[in-house]
């Protein structure tokens, strides 16, 4: 007996089935974004013409049939609203034909517990590091067991922070990695550093580096920009690590692709005897595999249904990890 999850917070839909932890396919489809960005609504209406053809991809690539499944994950947040709805309603309508329990899942936590599951890792302090968050996590067990934040950007994600800049510099793709293939064999120039504790904000960062390209040449504003940017995430890093005492370090989402953030992590983790891994790139993407993951871990838990609602704004501390 298998789980379905759907994902459909951003630019992709995606479907994937798992079996006893075990990943049968994962399937996904993402829209091409360009030179306007992501408007939700233009996203939304993509991902109705594709998540059919999305979904019996993953069943068939499976090998099982409908009636195989036995329960029904999608995201329920954080994301954008009309993108998120798309996958709801795919959700439910599937779970209420099949007749089986649906679970709304948390995106963050889709991306923490397929590359916790991956590694063995029993409990990791994690870095999530994607275009619309940035948080340090670990399990904590009070006042109930959920993953604690112990710091988080104060304004945007440093991959949205990363696209940003991108798109202002003209770069096609206008994505973090085309950042990080500029940024090669650049020079450092001064930028603000603004870590607070275990916080760190990136607004001020990208607004100063879109400036300089007035008056610097990109090659050396874009490596700046990236080695400042992941110093901050990894000074922050480096003190959640110290203060729960930790033993193993996760890095995941998007932003955790890049090799020169993964290098940084590793020579953190090194210094403190702390084992550290990445997710591999499949799952750094946003897939459809990471919500069944959850999903699965819900429904063999016995966690209560919740209501199967959506929350654009839904936070990874506020679940209850039942298992
Ligand atoms: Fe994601």
């Amino acid at each position: 007996m298998a789980v379905l999850g759907i994902e459909s917070s951003a630019h992709t839909f995606g479907a994937g089935v798992v079996e006893r932890g075990g990943i049968l396919s994962n399937s996904k489809i993402m829209y091409k974004i360009r030179s306007e960005g992501m408007v939700p609504m233009k996203v939304a209406d993509f991902h109705v013409r594709n998540a059919r053809k999305v979904i019996e991809d993953a069943i068939s690539k499976a090998g099982i049939d409908s009636g195989d499944i036995e329960a029904v994950g999608y995201t329920k947040g954080p994301g954008l609203g009309p993108c998120l709805r798309i996958g709801q309603i795919s959700a439910k309508t599937i779970a209420r034909r099949l007749g089986v329990p649906l679970f709304p899942v948390n995106h963050c936590i889709g991306h923490i517990e397929i590359t916790r599951q991956s590694f063995g890792m029993e409990d990791p302090l994690v870095l999530y590091v994607s275009g619309g968050n940035s948080q340090i996590l670990a399990l904590d067990e009070h006042p109930f067991r959920h993953f604690k934040v112990y710091g988080e950007t104060l304004d945007i994600g440093i991959g949205n922070m990363l696209d940003n800049f991108a798109r202002a510099a003209g770069l096609v793709p206008a994505w973090g990695s085309k950042v990080a293939e500029v940024a090669g064999g650049g020079g450092y120039l001064q930028m603000p550093y603004t870590v607070k504790g275990m916080d760190f904000a990136f607004t001020g960062i990208l607004t100063h580096a879109i400036k300089m390209l007035e008056t610097a040449n990109l090659k050396d504003v874009a490596y700046s920009l990236q080695e400042t940017a992941f110093g901050m995430v990894c000074e922050a890093t480096e003190r959640a690590l110290m203060l729960s005492g930790k033993a193993e370090l996760l890095a995941c989402g998007g932003v955790a692709q890049s090799s020169r953030l993964k290098e940084m992590l590793g020579i953190i983790a090194e210094s403190h005897g702390a084992r550290f891994a990445a997710a591999p790139n499949e799952f750094n993407a946003d897939n459809g595999a990471m919500i069944a993951v959850v999903a699965e871990k819900a429904l063999r838990s016995g966690s209560r249904q919740e209501p199967p609602i959506i929350n654009q704004k839904s936070r990874p501390d506020t679940v209850r990890i039942t298992w």
